[in-house]
Formats: C-alpha cells, structure tokens, sequence
C-alpha cells in the first residue's frame, strides 16, 4: 500500500527539513538575500535588520496558530507576512480559540483554510504539523512539534552559517545541549549531513543523547560515519560521551579531509559552536544536573577561537551573557535573520508573482508517495508524544507507518522507530515472532503481542508452537 495524503495537494508544506530539497533551500536563501539587500539595514558583517514593507504579498492572509508559547518563530513569521504585505490572523493563546471545547487539528485547520492562505503552526505533540497539512489545501508550516523538528529555525541557522562562512561543506560544527528534546536540533543535524558538515555531538548531561531514530536515520539514510569517544579532554563536561558524525556519501567525502575521519581521536577546530537549553518542559525523567555553561572560559580553548556561537534562544543559563559582547557570539543577527529567511519562504511557498522564479512548486516524490503499513488495528506508536496518543486526534487518526526495513517500521507522524513484537501474514493468518520470519510487504500485518494475533484469528506457526506454549504457560 502507499501512503497518500488525504488528498493531493497542489501546494506545498514544510513539516520537516527533508520537504526541502539543497537547491530550494539555495534558492530561499537568495531571496532572503534579495530582500536583506533591498530592504536591510547595514552592511554585511555589521547587524542586519529588515526595515519597510513590499507590496508583493498584498491580499494574502497567513494564520499562525500556536498552542505552546513563542517568541521569535512567531513574531518573525508576522513581522515577515506584515513586511510582505500581507496579513495575520493567529491565536497566540489556544485557549481563546475552539481547542478548548475540543476541536482537533483537523477540524480546526479544515475551518482556516476558509480564512488564510497558509498556515504556520506549532504544538506540543510530535507529528501535529503532519496531521495539519494532511487535512487540508493550503501550505502548512511546522513552527515546531514536539521535540521532533523545527525546520524554519534550522533554515534560519543554516543562513546564518552561510552569511558567515560562505559554505556549509566541510564546516566543523559542535552541537550541544539537549540533544534528545531539542527539536531545532533534529532538523539541523539531518540538514548539515546533507549538505556535507562534519558533525561534533555533545549533550550537555548525560541522558540528553541524540534519540535512538536520529542515529539510525543518520547513519542508514545520510550516510554518516557515527563513532562515539570518550575523549572529552578538551571540553569541559568531561562526564559525557561525544559522537562524531562525518558524511561519507562519495561527493560528502570529497568535500572532506582524509585527516577528519580520524577526528575521535583529537577534537578538531570547530567553525560552529550551537548552544541549545535544557527542555525541562518535555522531559521529566532526565534530571538536568551540571550542564555546564557556555562562557569566556569555556571558550577560551584554542579550538574554539574562531567559533561562531549560535542559539536558537530562548537561554536560560546555558549561555553567558559575557558572550553577548563577545565577537563570535552572533545569536542577535541569527535571530534577526528570521524575517527575511522567513519572508522569502512564504513569498516562495505562497508562489508571489514577484517572487516566480523562486516559488517552491512540486511535493518531492517520496513525501507525497511512500510504501505504508497502515495499522487499523492493534499496533500502535510507542513513542507517548505522538500525536496518535493525544486524547483528541486519537480519535480520528490511525496509526500509520512506513517501511524502513522490511519488518521494521518508522510513524509517518513522529518519525520514531517500532519493531513489532510479532507479525502475521494476512494470506496464511499464521502469525510468529518478528525477528524469525520474513513476510513480504503486501502480506504483513503487526501486532505489539500475541494477544492481539489471537484476537484477529492469527494462528502461530506450527514451528513456534511449542516453544510459545512454554512461554505462555
Ligand atoms: C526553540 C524552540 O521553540 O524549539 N526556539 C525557537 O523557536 N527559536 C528553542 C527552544 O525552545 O529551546
């Protein structure tokens, strides 16, 4: 079966990073250059800030709707629709709007597609954009689920990256902090090992490791060369592993010193330096002890001379305020920055007949079309933040799941990883263990334990038989 949304769109939606190929990434990134130069203030290299308004965007209505609180993704999106032309309607606070009667995702954005001509939205449960843009016509950008992903900040980092080293291949970048929760560092990560940067991962406390998923995507999808060190002479969480990601595709490699892939051994020199906070709010089983703080004396290492510190802010004590006068501290330009990343993307997804030759057209194949298992019964995510788990949207959304190995499936929603206690095959209705069986796609159905087998008139395997007796008995 493949998996459609719920009905082909002719507009597009930015729900992860991967909606958006490298070229279209380039191709925002030199409009928000058309509009820094036509519109900016200051030079390059001084702080850079849009002023005025274009009329490209006159008549159209974008809607922000945020069901967790926000400072910059918000203000930006509007600032950025505003000097567009355009206007804004939002609901900053749900609780003002019909969620509190308990109205889902899909009915509410099936009502503002009658009222806008896209919508930026952002929720606690990972996967809600999804759910958004399935259920309706008009583009929908996550504004952040979840700790799954943020792309419009890792389009903001990337732009900053690139304002200030001129390339992002090759670029040595250290991402810390909490790298579980942390969904601008998902998307970021995903997107610097497409474009080729060699990845240093350190949490800022142990438990705050990259998800399991994110590894596994890293290493099957993106090609990355993942080895872990304790190694931390150099830094001053000495207690925590770190995790070096190198690109190893064939055109990453070339872009790569040989000398790189011997980096577990010495820390290189690092261009990026990407402080992220504690998400206290969506973790309450790590405990957030010594997270040690990024300050003059953290940096003082020589690695770390000529490192740009990023912050997708907000901070909290994760990042000094002597590094706000510090030349490589550039968090203020790299949120400034959001407006016009943000307004040459909705000019680009909005189609603005200014902004043609930069309009963001056709869904990437493998987004609009992907082999799904789609679990009508029984199986469920088990990732508790999921969005099928939350008590209103449960009630409409099935569980769904594509392929990422034959008998290994990832939720179309959030994106985690599930291996099914036992699989069946509909033609046969025999059922058995997962890993001891092979069934092809078309015939396979899964179940999170036996019970559920037997419940749907699945007989085991004459061979598993006994064995399972033993068990059950
Ligand atoms: C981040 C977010 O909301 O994920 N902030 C942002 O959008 N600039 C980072 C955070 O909350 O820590």
């Amino acid at each position: 079966m493949q998996y459609k949304q719920r009905h082909t769109k002719t507009s597009r939606d930015i729900v992860t990073i991967e909606d958006l190929t490298n070229d279209e990434i380039m191709k925002i990134f030199s409009l928000a250059d058309i509009f820094l130069e036509t519109m900016g203030t200051g030079n390059e290299g001084t702080s850079r800030r849009i002023r005025g308004v274009t009329p490209w965007a006159k008549g159209f209505i974008l809607a922000t709707l945020f069901y967790e609180p926000s400072t910059r993704t918000r203000f930006s999106f509007e600032s950025a629709m505003q000097r567009l032309g355009g206007s804004v309607v939002t609901a900053a606070d749900p609780s003002t709007t019909s969620v509190t009667k308990g109205e889902t995702i899909a009915d509410t954005v099936r009502v503002l597609e009658s009222y806008a001509d896209a919508i930026v939205l952002r929720h606690p449960f990972e996967g809600a954009a999804r759910v958004a843009a399935d259920y309706t016509d008009i583009p929908v950008v996550n504004a952040g689920d979840g700790g799954h992903e943020h792309p419009t900040q890792t389009l903001c980092d990337l732009y900053t990256l690139q304002k200030k080293n001129k390339t992002l291949a090759g670029l040595n970048v250290l991402l810390y902090g909490d790298l579980k929760n942390g969904r601008t560092i998902h998307s970021l990560i995903y997107a610097l090992a497409r474009f080729g940067a060699c990845i240093i991962a350190v949490p800022g406390t142990p438990g705050l490791e990259l998800p399991t998923h994110v590894h596994t995507r890293l290493r099957e999808e993106y090609g990355c060369d993942l080895s872990t060190s304790k190694n931390t002479a150099d830094l001053p969480m000495k207690q925590v592993d770190v995790v070096y990601v190198t690109p190893t595709k064939p055109h990453q490699l070339a872009l790569l010193d040989t000398e790189e892939l011997k980096i577990e051994i010495s820390l290189p020199k690092i261009d990026i330096f990407y402080v992220t906070r504690p998400q206290r709010e969506r973790d309450h089983d790590t405990a957030f002890q010594n997270y040690p703080s990024v300050d003059r004396n953290f940096l003082s290492n020589n690695r770390f001379r000529d490192a740009s510190v990023l912050h997708p802010l907000p901070r909290v004590d994760e990042l000094s305020y002597e590094i706000d006068e510090d030349r490589r501290g550039i968090y203020f330009q790299q949120a400034a920055y959001g407006v016009p990343v943000r307004m040459a993307l909705l000019a680009a997804l909005l189609h603005l007949d200014e902004a043609r030759d930069f309009a963001i057209t056709k869904q990437p194949e493998e987004n609009s079309e992907r082999q799904v298992y789609s679990a009508e019964q029984g199986l469920k995510c088990d990732n508790s933040r999921c969005i099928t788990h939350h008590p209103n949207e449960s009630a409409y959304l099935t569980p769904t799941f594509t392929y990422r190995t034959p008998q290994s499936l990832r939720c179309v929603y959030c994106e985690h990883e599930l291996q099914p206690a036992f699989i069946g095959n509909s033609t046969t209705r025999k059922y058995t263990s997962c890993l001891s069986k092979r069934i092809k796609s078309k015939h396979l159905v899964c179940f999170s334990n036996e019970q559920q087998a037997r419940d749907r008139g699945f007989e085991l395997y004459k061979t598993q038989r006994s064995e399972s007796e033993k068990v059950l008995t």
